[in-house]
């Protein structure tokens, strides 16, 4: 196949009727590509692998078999939102895998920023691999390319995930429908096609999910206190108009702890970190202030919804010289 490729004068997609008429077309070439056959797509629940599923539903319905793999360093309710949107509301063949025990076992004692990424990235395409193996028919693959994608991989910024990294042996023809497409349209397009707007505009995720701010080596205690303090921040931005106008926001827990004190007893637990920031290319960033008491209503919630958690830090750290992330 030809690869497809955004022409020059491609109008940006901007607004609903354009994205009905980008997707009236997808829809049409998905089912001249497809045919009856069947396409199998990872579903992260990210922005673009949710906007594919929702277009290959719309134009292949069952032929669609989309498999969200649950590493167990998604943040609270992704997999549950997941499975509602997809499975309950759409009608979506979707296979759900709990691998959490699978990539915390091979994670544990593994400190190395690097090397975890790398777990974590193989034990996935292990995962997702596994499950093509069970199913029969599948001759395609669907994936969230976009364009920036393209570009990025032709510039040597960035190697071009394609086929995902499956194995030599597993070899499917790729389906690719907002190949073309800027981040801000897919966006429009999965408004356009019923997606709910958390999902739709949603912040920045990391691949490694959780596992990036959870540094060192993961501990399961430690991890679910990134969680739900994630959790806590992200409702209390939510609340406070903050969600949709901060670029990014997050906690982290670090490996070491700290003497506290509680009902009079004295603890030993972590410190939680805030990080708010706020950019346009991701290359610099800049810190986001909050009103002082957001802050206390943050450090009050913490630590006393959050087990393990004795003090909340916020970092005012611009990029450079720190990154966004910790790891
Ligand atoms: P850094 O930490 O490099 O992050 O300043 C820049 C942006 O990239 C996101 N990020 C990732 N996204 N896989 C991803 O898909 C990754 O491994 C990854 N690491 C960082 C980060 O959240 C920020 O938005």
């Amino acid at each position: 196949m030809t690869e497809v490729r955004r022409p020059d004068d491609m109008i940006r997609i901007t607004t609903p009727e354009l994205a009905e008429a980008f997707i009236d077309e997808q829809i049409a070439l998905i089912r001249e590509q497809v045919g009856e056959k069947k396409v199998l797509l990872a579903l992260s629940g990210g922005v673009d692998s949710s906007v594919v599923a929702a277009l290959l539903i719309r134009a292949i319905g069952q032929q669609l078999v989309c498999v969200h793999v649950n590493h167990g360093l998604l943040r609270k309710g992704e997999p549950e939102q997941v499975i509602e949107v997809f499975r309950n509301q759409m009608k979506a063949n979707l296979i759900y895998v709990d691998a959490t025990d699978r990539f915390l076992d091979k994670l544990a004692g593994v400190a190395d920023p690097e090397t975890k990424r790398k777990i974590i990235g193989g034990e996935f395409i292990e995962v997702f691999a596994e499950e093509a193996r069970k199913l029969e028919g599948i001759e395609f693959l669907a994936q969230g390319t976009i364009w920036p994608d393209i570009l990025e991989s032709e510039a040597g910024i960035k190697a071009h995930h394609n086929a995902g990294g499956l194995p030599e042996d597993m070899k499917f023809e790729l389906v690719e429908p907002v190949r073309i497409l800027f981040k801000d349209e897919v966006r429009v397009v999965g408004k356009q096609l019923g997606l709910p707007d958390n999902m739709v505009y949603r912040q920045p995720f990391p691949g490694p999910g959780l596992g990036v701010r959870c540094p060192g080596a993961i501990t399961r205690d430690r991890l679910e206190a990134v969680r739900e303090s994630d959790a806590i921040l992200r409702e209390e931005f939510a609340k406070n108009g903050l969600e949709g106008k901060v670029w990014q926001y997050f906690t982290v827990v670090p490996d070491f702890k700290s003497t506290g004190v509680k009902d009079g007893k004295r603890t030993f637990d972590w410190p939680c970190i805030i990080r708010a920031i706020n950019t346009t290319d991701v290359m610099e960033v800049t810190v986001e202030h909050l009103p002082d008491a957001l802050i206390d209503h943050l450090v009050q919630r913490i630590i006393t919804e959050v087990p393990g958690i004795n003090r909340v830090l916020y970092d005012f750290t611009p990029k450079p010289p720190a990154t966004v992330e910790y790891e």
